[in-house]
């Protein structure tokens, strides 16, 4: 059902949502309302491109009121400068207080993060949440019982070797080469069979490290657990993620450390022009 309406006394006709729609399936014509074919419904990507460009916010599509909308102006982004320094100075975080995160602010990302784009917008994703640092104590208890386990069996392939250090690393020195402490973690998850569940799950990942960033939170890429659980899938299920899913997760919490200064790696980018 995509409830497509326009709002008669509103739209002035201007063929701004006809002309911007991805799937070309709205039709403006004249002194006519905007109007989507019933037989070229099923076409329409649901992106609202057609409710979030209209000058008047004359269009409303699936339910939605677009006065609910956040309103936009050239200045309504952060300013360049303000974006470098924040791609810049985000950091990996590895020392995190022992404390929860305010599940307000955790639900406040998570809603942001459903907008973040995922290719020809299916919107498949899963946000599995570790938000409570009791139950992720749990889960470094038990990943690392099945660890030390699986190390004991020969079942950790040569290039994961140092994931063997993880437990006795942690019982005896309290290091925490796997889960650095974090209080929390998000698992994003996209079925196998989505247009593009890699590209789509790294971008939410990243999102949310920049967002949660902004919130003065630390986070860290936990591309550890992927290992853990290629490794031992028979952990999957403790975190109710099928085995099937394609995957990415990041720890993050409050951190214990603050950095001063941004590093230094424009050298690292590798520009190449195309010319004919
Ligand atoms: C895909 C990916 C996976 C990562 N996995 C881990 C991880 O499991 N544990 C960890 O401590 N850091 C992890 N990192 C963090 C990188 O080591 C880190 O980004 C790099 O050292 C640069 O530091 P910076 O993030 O502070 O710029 C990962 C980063 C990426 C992009």
């Amino acid at each position: 059902m995509l409830k497509f309406t326009v709002k008669d006394k509103r739209c002035t006709r201007c063929g701004l949502c006809a002309a911007d729609c991805p799937a070309d399936i709205i039709k403006q014509e004249g002194k006519a309302l905007p109007a989507i074919q019933p037989d070229q419904k099923a076409e329409c990507l649901q992106c609202q491109h057609c409710l979030a460009i209209c000058p008047v916010a004359a269009i409303s599509i699936l339910g939605k009121n677009p006065d609910d909308s956040f309103p936009l102006s050239v200045k309504s982004f952060p300013k360049l400068t303000q974006m470098i320094r924040l791609v810049r100075g985000r950091r990996s975080i590895r020392k995190y207080k022992d404390e929860n995160v305010d599940p307000a602010l955790i639900k406040t990302l998570l809603a942001t993060l459903a907008n973040v784009p995922t290719g020809c917008n299916q919107r498949e994703l899963t946000f599995t949440l570790i938000d409570d640092k009791a139950v992720m104590q749990s889960f470094r208890e038990k990943t690392l019982e099945a660890l030390a386990a699986g190390a004991k069996a020969n079942r950790i392939p040569e290039q994961f070797a140092f994931i063997k250090e993880a437990a006795p690393a942690y019982a005896e020195r309290k290091v925490d080469i796997i889960f650095r402490g974090a209080p929390h973690a998000l698992i994003v998850s996209a079925p196998p069979d989505a247009p593009c569940p890699g590209e789509d799950v790294a971008l939410a990942v990243a999102y949310f490290e920049l967002l949660a960033q902004c919130a003065g939170l630390g986070t860290v890429w936990w591309g550890m657990l992927k290992m853990v659980l290629e490794t031992l899938p028979e952990l999957k299920p403790l975190i109710g993620l099928p085995a099937d899913q394609v995957y990415y997760a990041m720890l993050f919490g409050h951190p214990a450390i603050r950095f001063r200064r941004t590093v230094q790696r424009d050298g690292a980018a590798i520009v190449k022009k195309v010319s004919f």
